[in-house]
């Protein structure tokens, strides 16, 4: 039976990188039923309402969700971004999120040090937890008194099952990085299941970094990395900086799954790109490998494979768009890789 895809494009860039992966899926041969959900700012606006119960509903049913981008500056950024695709992760229990970095055409690479560039990584992100929860408030809010709390929430389940995926998808070696010589209490739990994790796993070689000394090694010597496991909070921010060294945010994919329910949603890394949307300049790679981390989940590893290969053709053929070296438009891209394989 074919797989039934919920694909939300969303605003501005979402919209039109998220075409182009689906151009790419059919060309693989991908038997999928695509279904799109009009969840957006303009729905939003209009309605008050980020994700309607009936679509709500159809979301939870679906095989997998292809996603693009939330953002509009008419909209309160936080509100919406909790009611699209923060309630997806959470309640969804899309606990990991996978956010791999493989440098595929050495021009991309911003290091001067021509042995240092060639890298291939996994961050592997807490998703459910930690200080993205929205717990805490403001006290006095608008007055010179004011406080302010944001609450870091971690979980024994939470910390133990995102180490343990880290540990089940490490080729050579899983590096776990927190705060734990400032941030005590988060910092202490991690490092008590860490240290339970590594025990379990003597075959597989593990190490601690701080989050600031894992920030320079990654500028230094990104090949030194296989699996980083890490929470909410650093995992994004070290994951823009992994997506840069891979040629840019246009690039970049992600995953957020469940391994245990099997639901999952795919996503590029990237926003949604305000100041060049709308222009058809925009990257499709990112949203193409992302749907690739979404067949390979589906178990269709050949295909993912297949995808990957043509997109690694089409870079270094310099298929690509402006933000990559090339010239090709939005579109034009998607067909360049599209064409790769159908041949
Ligand atoms: P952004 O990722 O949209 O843009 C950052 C930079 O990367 C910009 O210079 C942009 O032009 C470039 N870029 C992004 N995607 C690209 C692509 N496909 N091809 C080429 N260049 C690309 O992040 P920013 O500007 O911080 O946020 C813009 C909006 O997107 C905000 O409303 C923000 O809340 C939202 N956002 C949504 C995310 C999501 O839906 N998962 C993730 C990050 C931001
Ligand atoms: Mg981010």
């Amino acid at each position: 039976m074919s797989k039934h895809i919920a694909v939300l494009p969303c605003d501005g860039a979402g919209k039109e990188v998220v075409p182009e992966a689906i151009k790419v899926l059919r060309a693989a041969g991908a038997d999928f039923e695509f279904e799109e959900f009009d969840v957006n700012a303009d729905a939003y606006m209009r309605t008050g309402v980020a994700i309607p119960d009936e679509v709500w509903s159809q979301l939870v049913k679906a095989d997998s969700i292809l996603f693009g981008a939330v953002g509009d500056p008419r909209v309160s950024e936080s509100d919406y971004l909790a009611g699209v695709l923060l309630r997806m992760r959470f309640e969804l229990d899309l606990y990991v999120n996978l956010r791999p970095a493989k440098l595929y055409d050495d021009r991309l690479s911003p290091l001067r040090r021509e042995d240092k560039r060639a890298v291939d990584l996994l961050v592997v992100r807490e998703n459910t937890e930690g200080l993205y929860v929205g717990m805490g408030g403001r006290f006095k809010k608008g007055t010179d008194q004011e406080v302010a709390i944001q609450e870091d929430l971690n979980t024994f389940i939470g910390v133990t099952r995102i180490i343990e995926y880290a540990f089940e998808v490490a080729r050579k070696e899983v590096v776990m990085v927190d705060k734990s010589n400032a941030m005590t209490y988060a910092g202490g739990l991690w490092q008590a299941r860490w240290k339970a994790a590594v025990a379990e796993h003597p075959n597989v070689k593990a190490r601690h970094l701080l989050v600031d000394a894992a920030a320079m090694q990654l500028v230094k010597d990104p090949t030194q990395f296989d699996v980083i496991v890490t929470g909410n909070l650093f995992g994004d921010i070290l994951s823009d900086l992994t997506a840069e060294l891979i040629g840019g945010m246009g690039i970049a994919p992600s995953a957020n799954i469940n391994p245990r329910t099997g639901r999952g949603l795919f996503e590029p890394v990237h926003g949604t790109a305000p100041d060049i949307a709308g222009r058809g300049i925009v990257n499709p790679i990112g949203a193409i490998l992302s749907a690739s981390m979404m067949v390979r989940h589906l178990g269709h590893t050949d295909m993912a494979q297949a995808i990957e290969g043509a997109v690694e053709s089409a870079i270094r053929a310099g298929d690509c768009t402006r933000d990559l070296g090339g010239t090709l438009s939005t579109a034009e891209c998607g067909d360049a890789v599209a064409r790769r394989l159908r041949d």
